[in-house]
């Protein structure tokens, strides 16, 4: 068996080309390492190839390598140093060691990100069958400009790439691009290479003019236009990744729905590519879901919620403006709405975290409520207690964290005040407005107030006083004078 997915690449070197600095975006972070749908540049462009299994995968590095080589390592990717970065074809020369015998060389850019496996597979396919020396992977565009221009020389081969700063006036009309993806064989790639002269006017050595070379020594070069136009494009410019990203988000999205996601206005949710959702779960407008979040079946994730490396259960309710962060909420609880978990919470089944509420390191025990406007940092809270109005854990003394228990069936009085550490035992009850300092133990109350008196006929005798002094205090309104 030898299709197009079966088929070995054992005789394939991939090299990404990494090193450029992205002068275009303006930034002072190398341009692979620009996010667009969730990830860096390069890290898409890995990804991509990873499936191919070839011999190998090698990264030019230049700008930023140190950063660079952090981002693709971990993925198993090689890195050759290109220092200083002279043009895409200086870049391959230096790579040619760390390639070695590979028959077949793979070139993709590092800015190219939305490339898929199956695209590379049937590049390579029709390098091999047409027996060429370089296929060049293509598109065709309705605004080509930016881009070099693939200068056709019969049907299906190419006689050259004229990049943009060399087109002539004529040639501006041509509409199929280079998409900087390549085939070649490698036994013809280095002598070609190695004939190519920096003749323009950044002095550097264009990858794109080993093209004519081996057209003119008679080789074979093809073009292989990309079914979907938008894997070709590169990300030079903030637009640039701005397209980019929008195409990656609505992929992601599609691929939701297609699951059984239900997402309303689908253009304004964000959606990171490990993000998993599940079915009859019904995300609103402006909802962000993060990082490695997981959110199982029959879900709401209201509008404005931000979710980042969370962990949901089934029916559970996110309100409006929640953010929600490295935590987790099992089954059937309702969030929100503007509420915060910060990272290592855990709300049990059935709980209920109300408005303005935080959370931080915090268990809220099953069926428990913290309804409104509380922080619960460092605390444990145990089964069916209410958390009131406004209570505070104090968790921290200036200089160390502490924690604070709370046990179950627990009703804290509103606006109260735990001074960790501390522990309230099951049962117990703590007066609304205390400042709790000391244990409370189980089925206690605890009271940290002064008491209240009440002076009888006092707000009254006020107001008289009040009265009777201002009629003597009071002055006339000055009129003003009109002259
Ligand atoms: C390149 C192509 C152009 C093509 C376009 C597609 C050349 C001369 N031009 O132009 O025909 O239409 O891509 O996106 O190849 N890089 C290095 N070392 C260098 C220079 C660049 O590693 O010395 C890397 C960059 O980091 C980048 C890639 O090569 O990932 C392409 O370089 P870039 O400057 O983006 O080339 P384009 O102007 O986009
Ligand atoms: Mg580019």
């Amino acid at each position: 068996m030898d299709n197009a997915f079966t088929m070995s690449n054992k005789d394939v070197a991939v090299l990404i080309l990494a090193a450029g600095k992205g002068t275009r975006l303006k930034s002072s972070f190398a341009k692979v390492l620009h996010h667009a749908g969730g990830r860096p540049l390069v890290d898409h462009v890995v990804r991509a190839c990873l499936p191919l299994h070839a011999r190998k995968i090698i990264a030019v590095v230049g700008h930023q390598a140190e950063q660079v080589r952090g981002a693709i390592e971990p993925l198993g990717v090689a890195t050759v140093l290109q220092q200083p970065q002279n043009g895409t074809g200086h870049a391959l020369l230096v790579s040619k060691r760390a390639i070695g015998t590979a028959k077949f060389v793979i070139v993709l850019p590092g800015d190219a990100p939305l490339i898929r496996t199956e695209t590379l597979r049937s590049l390579i396919e029709k390098h091999k069958s047409g027996n060429a020396a370089a296929t060049i992977l293509t598109a065709v565009l309705a605004d080509p400009s930016g881009y070099g221009r693939i200068l056709r020389k019969s049907g299906d081969t190419v006689a050259a790439i004229i990049e943009e700063s060399q087109l002539s006036t004529e040639q501006r009309e041509l509409n199929e691009i280079n998409s900087s993806i390549y085939c070649f064989t490698a036994a013809k790639l280095w002598p070609a290479l190695g004939r190519v002269k920096p003749d323009n006017k950044h002095r550097e050595l264009y990858l794109t003019d080993a093209i004519a070379v081996l057209n003119s020594k008679g080789e074979t070069v093809l073009a292989e236009i990309a079914g979907d136009p938008r894997e070709a494009l590169g990300c030079n410019t903030r637009a640039d990744l701005a397209g980019v990203d929008r195409t990656f988000r609505e992929w992601k999205r599609d691929e939701l729905m297609g699951d059984g996601v239900t997402i309303q206005l689908p253009e304004t949710v964000v959606v990171d590519p490990e993000v998993t959702v599940g079915e009859d779960t019904v995300l609103e407008p402006g909802v962000q879901l993060l990082g490695k979040t997981k959110i199982s079946a029959r879900c709401t994730i209201r509008t404005g919620s931000v979710l980042n490396d969370m962990v949901l259960g089934e029916d559970v309710v996110v309100e409006p403006h929640c953010v929600l962060t490295k935590s987790r909420i099992e089954s059937e609880v309702v969030i929100g709405p503007f509420a915060r978990l910060r990272p290592e919470s855990h709300l049990l089944r059935g709980s209920r975290v109300g408005n303005f509420v935080e959370l931080k390191k915090s268990t809220l025990g099953e069926g428990s409520k913290a309804p409104h406007l509380s922080y619960l940092g460092d605390t444990k809270i145990g089964s069916k207690s209410n958390i009131g109005a406004g209570t505070i854990t104090c968790n921290y003394d200036g200089f160390v964290k502490h924690p604070t228990s709370i046990g179950n069936r627990v009703f804290v009085g509103s606006d109260s005040i735990l001074v960790a550490p501390i522990k309230l035992g099951d049962g117990a009850y703590v007066a609304a407005g205390s400042v709790i300092t000391e244990n409370v133990p189980p089925d206690a109350l605890g009271i940290g107030r002064g008491r209240q008196t009440n002076k009888p006929g006092w707000a009254a005798k006020k107001r008289r006083e009040l009265g009777a002094s201002s009629t003597h205090v009071r002055k006339k309104p000055k009129r003003k004078k009109h002259r």
